[in-house]
């Protein structure tokens, strides 16, 4: 048997399966032929188990708690990188030379502004409507508005598509704040950098000057670049399986959207800071890790525990230092702060939370920041979309130039009735 092949005995006879070999990390079982051979599907809910494409952007090694893009470390990226470099890296496999980098900057300033009709779409929603409620409506109606960039064949139609909705995101994220609390929209920008932009567009009013707060902007540049993308996480799996059939790229970033927005994914953070905030104070804590610990309740610990991370979140580590630091900067005291960190020793030091190997992940200490900001809770998702768009379009970009991309249709076991013959109304 040569030495890149697994076997499977099973209905009596051996089925043998390529085995391939990535750059780093695990090897993959090549069962496109299982069912074939053998009349049997495997079965993985929640894909635990299961390479679902092959990519070359994001490297994820959970035991060591690394995070890669495009081979870069993110605590390096994060350090040095612009948001606007870090989205170029995930486009386009390299860093940009000084050129390239003025050039993707100067593209992506150019589409910021939103069709002037699509502000009228923000006056449907209810004034308390949730931000990613009306970003999943805003960005699907980008797809009734861009005509010239949707044939997905074409590389450069796919890239105008990846442009305008990493351009567009910080405006609508920042209507969709602006929409909640009454106040006119503002226009973009484009002398301010891609966050800078973002924090006038949300913070400044038409009737004032707005001068970014540098260290804001800092923070605000590590937040985006800590959320750009994530390997083949639930809501990039979204965006894949519905570009997979060969779907608008607006309406497939706006299912990404709407993944992204459940507690046990991008939710989180919103959950983690609300979470911390009923917590209170650390005399609390113990109540709820107790409930956390407890099967019969369904609380679980927001911002705590990953699918692939069972060492710490790579991310959570720079995001604590950006908290300690920008509320040290803005002079911001803030209990939950406190609240979290104590959380995060006591928890780490508990045999629950250490044999199922629970972390803090990118969501618990984001939102400590986010809040000292001056964002509302219900914006961090909206937050963490703007900038995963970038890692959706890079994704997306990928599965449709991959030769060996088809439309994902997964089978299932299927456990209900056998055939039977319908009965009249009158015998049942
Ligand atoms: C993100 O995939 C990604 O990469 C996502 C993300 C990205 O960048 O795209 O990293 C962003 O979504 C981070 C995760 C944010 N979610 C939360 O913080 C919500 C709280 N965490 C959990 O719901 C949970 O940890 C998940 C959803 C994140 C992971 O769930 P898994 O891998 O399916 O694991 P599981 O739910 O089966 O939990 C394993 C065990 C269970 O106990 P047992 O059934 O084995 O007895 O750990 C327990 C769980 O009850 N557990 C927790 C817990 N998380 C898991 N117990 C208490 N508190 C928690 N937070």
């Amino acid at each position: 048997m040569a030495d890149n092949q697994a076997t499977l005995d099973f209905g009596g006879k051996t089925s043998a399966m390529p085995v391939r070999q990535g750059t780093v990390g695990p090897d993959v079982i090549d069962i496109r032929k299982l069912y074939g051979q053998t009349g049997a599907f495997t079965y993985d809910p929640g894909f635990t188990s299961t390479a679902a494409c092959e990519s070359a952007i994001t490297y994820i090694d959970g035991d060591q708690g690394i995070l890669l893009h495009r081979g870069y470390p993110i605590d390096q990226l994060a350090e040095h990188s612009t948001f606007m470099e870090v989205a170029y890296l995930l486009l386009n496999g390299e860093l940009p030379t000084a050129d390239e980098h003025q050039k993707f900057v100067y593209t992506i300033s150019r589409h910021t502004m939103l069709h002037e009709q699509l502000a009228t779409f923000y006056r449907g929603f209810r004034r308390d409507a949730h931000p990613m409620a009306i970003m999943c409506g805003v960005v699907g109606a980008l797809s009734a508005f861009y005509h010239d960039s949707t044939d997905i064949t074409d590389p450069k139609q796919r890239m105008i598509a990846s442009h305008r909705l990493i351009a567009k995101m910080p405006t609508i994220a920042a209507m969709a704040y602006k929409y909640s609390i009454g106040q006119p929209f503002m226009y973009p920008q484009n002398d301010l950098s891609y966050t800078g932009n973002f924090l006038r567009m949300t913070f400044g009013v038409p009737a004032e000057n707005y001068e970014v707060n540098p260290v804001v902007e800092q923070a605000m540049r590590r937040i985006f670049i800590l959320h750009a993308d994530h390997e083949q996480n639930a809501s990039t799996s979204t965006v894949r399986l519905a570009g997979s059939s060969g779907a608008n790229p607006f309406a497939c970033i706006a299912a990404g959207i709407a993944c992204l927005w459940g507690p046990a994914h991008g939710g989180a953070n919103e959950a983690a800071l609300n979470m911390l905030r009923e917590i209170g104070r650390p005399e609390r804590i113990p109540e709820f890790i107790g409930r956390a610990k407890d099967k019969d309740d369904p609380f679980r610990l927001m911002g705590f525990g990953h699918r692939v991370y069972k060492n710490f979140d790579p991310r959570a580590k720079v995001m604590k230092a950006t908290a300690e630091a920008v509320l040290n900067e803005l002079g911001v005291t803030d209990p939950i702060f406190d609240v979290a960190r104590e959380l995060e020793q006591i928890a780490l030091k508990d045999d629950y939370f250490v044999e199922k190997k629970l972390y803090p992940n990118v969501d618990f200490y984001s939102g400590v920041i986010l809040s000292a900001i001056g964002f509302p809770t219900s914006m961090f998702t909206a937050l963490f979309a703007l900038a995963r768009t970038v890692g959706w379009v890079a994704q997306w970009n990928e599965m449709i130039s991959d030769p060996e991309q088809k439309i994902g249709r997964p089978r299932q076991l299927y456990t209900g009735s056998a055939q039977r013959d319908y009965v009249p109304v009158d015998q049942r």
